[in-house]
């Protein structure tokens, strides 16, 4: 969380610094801040609490000139989201700043010392540990001061510090989170990511662990903890600014909810050729993964959720054991895994701190480790023995749609490959899943015009839905003690079975992330054992209940969730008589598919209920409230 972005060469670096950071803002929006340095005996500074778009303002009204800066955009950890918590922080004499992504762990034992040798802290972050710290060490070199700085820190880090003694220079160190160098004509950049960088220049240097960066406007310099200089070759980064835009949406998340069939058919397109399927990128050999006694997945979030389908989609294909770990529990648990597991680290990003911290645990225990993951040359991607790459294109809204069928697609690929190494499945069904797979673009895409058709439709239930909730609200907080003991507060229960029930948890996260209404995906044969107790006419129960194997099962759980009066909107299979009957409001259909694909179908209207639920309430759907896109702390 946080991005940190800098800039020095013959250009004005406040408008490259906004323009950077606004590329960063999906890794926290709370509130943001930029330094210049302007040949003053000071450091110059302004910051605001809320979004990019607050700061931009600020420096409209109040410009800062000068052609070296760093800025800053914050996820806050340590001290409330305000001015005075915004990064850059500054010394006592303002002569020093700092920007930092990342987690200081020792800051309250520094803090303390450095108070007492006299230095007079302005915020309660972790970080302003850091430019004091380098004011105190500074001796006229400011790569000495931070070198010697860095030996004091516990923590993880990506720091840019600028000096006003030494213009023209900016000095970066990276542990633990993400750090790149961007080399440009006219100058030389950094950023906490890639994407940051791409409008400017595609050649491009990951700094590693351990090391620092020295920029000038036409030199770099990256040295390792002995100061030993690191002779790393720039890589060329190809990455489609296109997909940076909203292309006509109002909302980048409904723009990639609507990517969907297109990243499916290119998935499919660059990965199964001539009827086998490929994965060029992958280190592994193919003899190593058929190995394989047994797969550890782990993920976090949306990821999770992808990695839960796929346990279906491997343990029905390729006959192997599989279980499904979120990477916080993992890491600590002393997991039992070795040389016979292949873990699979999912991740959008690339950077999420636990599961990246899973992977280096699992290469400590020698077991092999693959990331399926959507941003090029991400820490992960580099971490990890081999990766698979998603190909879906920037994802920019917080809530993740299309990064979650592009995993699954190529988790659903994979499983197919090690069905066949491990001989499990003939070439017949092979040729029959590949058919089926080739098919389902087509068919996500009907889902997708059939909400364009209704879209209306949708809107109202959406009201209707709004109306309720703040009713139940109203009844639930009424002083009318008859009124209120009717009533639970209004909530979303999602239920679903088999290899749909990972999509009752990913239907009920998408709405809290962005309407922040109470929700809550259960597999559906749970349902008497404990949300049955809410169910009376206030909550609505999501049932996904597509045509499959467990069918009947899901018709009784909608007969007993109906004689309790719960409002059922259900997702389910055109042609589908039985469950509108019972349940004619609010149907949701998707097109008619094995049960297999049927996540990548009914994954759908959930996103889009969720969007329209929350466009209905008014939320900020893209930049949802203290969530962040890339998490890369614990
Ligand atoms: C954050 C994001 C989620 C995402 C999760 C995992 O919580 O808000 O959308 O699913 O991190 O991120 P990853 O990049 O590892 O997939």
């Amino acid at each position: 969380m946080c991005g940190i972005f800098g800039y020095t060469g013959g250009r004005d670096a406040q408008a490259l610094v906004i323009q950077g950071l606004k590329r960063l803002e999906y890794r926290g929006y709370d509130s943001s801040g930029v330094a210049v340095q302007n040949g003053f005996d000071r450091i110059h500074i302004r910051k605001t609490q809320g979004k990019i778009k607050k700061l931009e303002e600020l420096l409209a009204k109040h410009p800062l000139k000068g052609k070296t800066a760093i800025g800053h955009t914050r996820w806050a950890t340590h001290g409330v989201p305000n001015e005075e918590n915004a990064h850059p922080h500054l010394d006592n004499e303002s002569q020093i700043a700092v920007v930092h992504n990342g987690i200081i762990e020792n800051f309250g034992d520094l803090k303390k010392t450095l108070e007492g040798e006299g230095a007079r802290f302005q915020s309660q972050t972790d970080t302003e540990v850091i430019v004091h710290l380098v004011a105190k060490y500074y001796k006229g070199n400011l790569e000495n001061a931070v070198r010697r700085a860095l030996k004091d820190l516990k923590g993880t880090y990506a720091i840019a510090v600028i000096s006003s003694k030494e213009p023209g220079k900016i000095v970066a160190a990276k542990m633990d989170s993400p750090l790149v160098l961007g080399l440009a004509k006219n100058g030389n950049f950094l950023a906490s990511d890639v994407s940051a960088l791409l409008d400017h220049t595609d050649d491009v240097i990951f700094v590693e662990n351990g090391e620092m960066l020295i920029l000038t406007e036409n030199t770099y310099r990256i040295s390792d903890r002995a100061d030993k200089p690191v002779n790393r070759k720039p890589v060329k980064i190809a990455w489609d600014r296109e997909q940076a835009q909203k292309g006509g949406h109002p909302h980048f998340m409904l723009k990639e909810i609507f990517e969907q069939p297109a990243i499916l058919t290119a998935i499919l397109k660059e990965r199964v050729i001539g009827g086998k399927i490929r994965f060029d990128e992958l280190k592994i050999p193919a003899a190593r993964l058929a190995r394989a006694k047994r797969i550890v997945i782990i993920a976090c979030g949306t990821s999770y959720h992808a990695g839960l389908v796929a346990k279906y989609a491997f343990e029905e294909l390729a006959r192997i054991p599989v279980s499904v770990d979120t990477s916080s529990e993992f890491r600590y648990r002393d997991p039992l895994v070795g040389p016979d597991t292949l873990v699979i680290a999912i991740s959008q990003s690339g950077e999420t701190a636990d599961t990246l911290a899973g992977v280096r645990e699992g290469k400590s225990k020698k077991a092999c480790t693959m990331t399926v993951c959507n941003v090029l040359a991400s820490s992960l991607a580099r971490e990890a023995h081999g990766v698979i790459y998603t190909h879906a294109g920037s994802e920019i809204a917080v809530a993740s749609t299309k990064a979650y069928t592009a995993q699954m697609a190529i988790l659903y690929l994979l499983a197919i490959q090690l069905g066949v190494l491990r001989k499990k499945l003939a070439p017949k069904r092979v040729q029959q899943l590949l058919k089926e797979f080739l098919h389902l673009p087509l068919l996500m895409q009907r889902v997708l015009d059939d909400y364009k058709k209704d879209q209306k439709e949708w809107a109202q239930n959406a009201r209707d839905f709004n109306r309720r909730y703040h009713d139940q609200l109203e009844r639930y907080f009424s002083t009318d003690p008859e009124k209120r003991k009717r009533s639970p507060s209004g909530f979303f229960l999602y239920l679903g079975r088999n290899i749909n029930y990972p999509n009752a948890l990913e239907g009920a996260l998408k709405l809290k992330e962005i309407s922040y209404i109470p929700a809550e995906g259960y597999p559906a044969g749970e349902m008497k054992h404990g949300p049955i107790a809410l169910i009376d006419e206030n909550p609505w129960v999501i049932c996904i209940a597509p045509q499959s194997a467990t069918y009947d099962k899901m018709l009784s759980n909608i007969q007993e969730i109906r004689a309790r009066g719960g409002c059922i909107v259900p997702i389910v299979t055109e042609g589908d008589t039985e469950i509108p009957k019972l349940s004619p409001m609010y149907v949701m259909e998707i097109p008619k598919v094995s049960e297999l694909f049927s996540p990548f179908l009914t994954v759908v209207p959930l996103q889009l209920l969720a969007y329209c639920v929350a466009r209905e309430f008014g939320e900020d759907i893209d930049q949802p409230r203290n969530l962040a896109k890339s998490v890369t702390v614990e």
